[in-house]
């Protein structure tokens, strides 16, 4: 993936025990595509040395206000010049009592003062440090300054205690960058989503499924996050991590998710069905395992609801979103299923092209016609859906 493509940051590290775990966000972010230039405080250094950032930066790495390496000997301006954003990570208790009160120091903090571009805090410390009246001060002024604050998250602790003030997760602090550079088209929307297989009980132990992955919608309900909005993710059985952000309701048959959906569905504004709910579940369902007898067994099944159309119905619906994932006839089918279900928007696209794949293309069916989007890796595509539907939404 290439999302932080072109974006130069610098990363600030200071003297916590979770500045090991800022080696590793350097190589996450470089791998999204960022240019990483990594300064080190006096702290930080102690905790991991100049060396192992530059290897994974691949770039000098600054400790010094006085560095004589910046020709106009001022590394405290031209390093922020023409970056996107400074990121703190770890940021002590210290260093954000710093930059509260506009302190500097040292080159992290003087660059902090002289940036002229916006600036991210990952909180790492003590669970007591971060709920000291002064700390939940400094957040605070820190935040109403147009800083913005990624965490802390609650865990164990270096020092043996339980609480929150734990440094976000490397591959988390990596999608929260991402976020941050998304423009927020689904601001203040509240979007419930279906997503993955159904899974219809034969027995206790049996069941009828499908090989739905649950990739579109799990990427699909990120995109949504980082425009902004709170997403619901009725999820069928997937072994996907939840998207940072989202909150995801676990449900296994077709009735558990239709019952799920029309729990979250009042007060939202957009409902998107991407599960690939089964048609059909077996009429009963037996209580006890069944014996092999040797013997023919049937199974009766009997149609499930059409979650979407149902949702769709309702007297007051949300902006209502459809799958067509088709072998043929694209056009006719996407659009057919847009009309019968009575659904704003459809997306539609070929199986042969987008299973499995990191490549996706889809075509857009709406009131206006149909809008093919270029084959593009999944996530862009995702965004570019993001983008038509929050184009098509009434104004809030
Ligand atoms: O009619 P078809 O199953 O092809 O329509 C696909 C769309 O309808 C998808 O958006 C899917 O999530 C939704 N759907 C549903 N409930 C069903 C069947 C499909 O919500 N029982």
């Amino acid at each position: 993936m290439s999302e932080l493509k072109g974006r130069k940051l610098v990363l600030g590290v200071t003297g916590g025990v979770a500045a090991y775990k800022a080696a590793e966000l350097v190589r996450l972010l470089g791998k999204a595509g960022a240019d990483v230039h990594v300064v080190l405080t006096e702290g930080g250094a102690r905790f991991v040395t100049a060396v192992t950032f530059q290897a994974l930066s691949g770039n000098p790495v600054w400790t010094d206000l006085w560095d004589p390496r910046m020709g106009n000997n001022m590394a405290h301006i031209d390093l922020t010049r023409d970056a996107d954003a400074i990121l703190i990570a770890p940021a002590t208790a210290d260093v954000m009592a710093k930059l509260t009160h506009g302190l500097a120091d040292d080159l992290l903090t003087t660059l902090c003062l002289a940036r002229d571009c916006p600036l991210l805090v990952a909180p790492a410390m003590n669970r007591q440090m971060w709920e000291h009246p002064a700390t939940r001060r400094n957040a605070e002024q820190l935040a109403a300054d147009g800083v913005t604050l990624f965490g802390p998250g609650a865990g164990e602790q270096a020092c043996g205690e339980v609480g929150l003030g734990r440094m976000l997760e490397p591959e988390e602090l990596c999608e929260a960058v991402i976020g941050f550079f998304q423009p927020k088209l689904l601001a203040g929307r509240r979007i419930v989503m279906t997503a993955g297989p159904t899974f219809e009980p034969i027995d206790p132990v049996r069941g009828i499924t499908n090989s739905s992955s649950g990739k579109m919608a799990y990427g699909l309900a990120r995109a949504c996050v980082q425009a902004g909005a709170e997403v619901v993710l009725v999820s069928g059985p997937v072994a996907l991590p939840v998207p940072m952000g989202a909150r995801r309701v676990s449900v296994r048959s077709a009735l558990e998710m239709r019952e799920a959906v029309l729990t979250a569905v009042p007060g939202s504004d957009v409902f998107i069905g991407v599960a690939a709910v089964a048609d059909y579940r077996p009429a009963t369902s037996a209580e006890h395992k069944i014996k092999k007898s040797g013997a023919e067994l049937a199974i009766t099944l009997t149609p499930n609801p059409d979650i979407l159309a149902e949702v769709a119905a309702l007297p007051t619906p949300p902006f209502c979103v459809g799958f067509a994932a088709e072998s043929r006839n694209l056009d006719e089918y996407a659009e057919g299923k847009r009309k019968a279900k009575k659904l704003p928007m459809v997306v539609g696209n070929l199986v042969q092209d987008g299973l499995g794949g990191d490549d996706n293309q889809v075509v857009l069916f709406d009131e206006a016609g149909r809008h093919p989007l270029p084959k593009a890796p999944k996530p862009e595509v995702a965004r570019a859906i993001v983008a038509h539907l929050a184009a098509l939404l009434p104004k809030n």
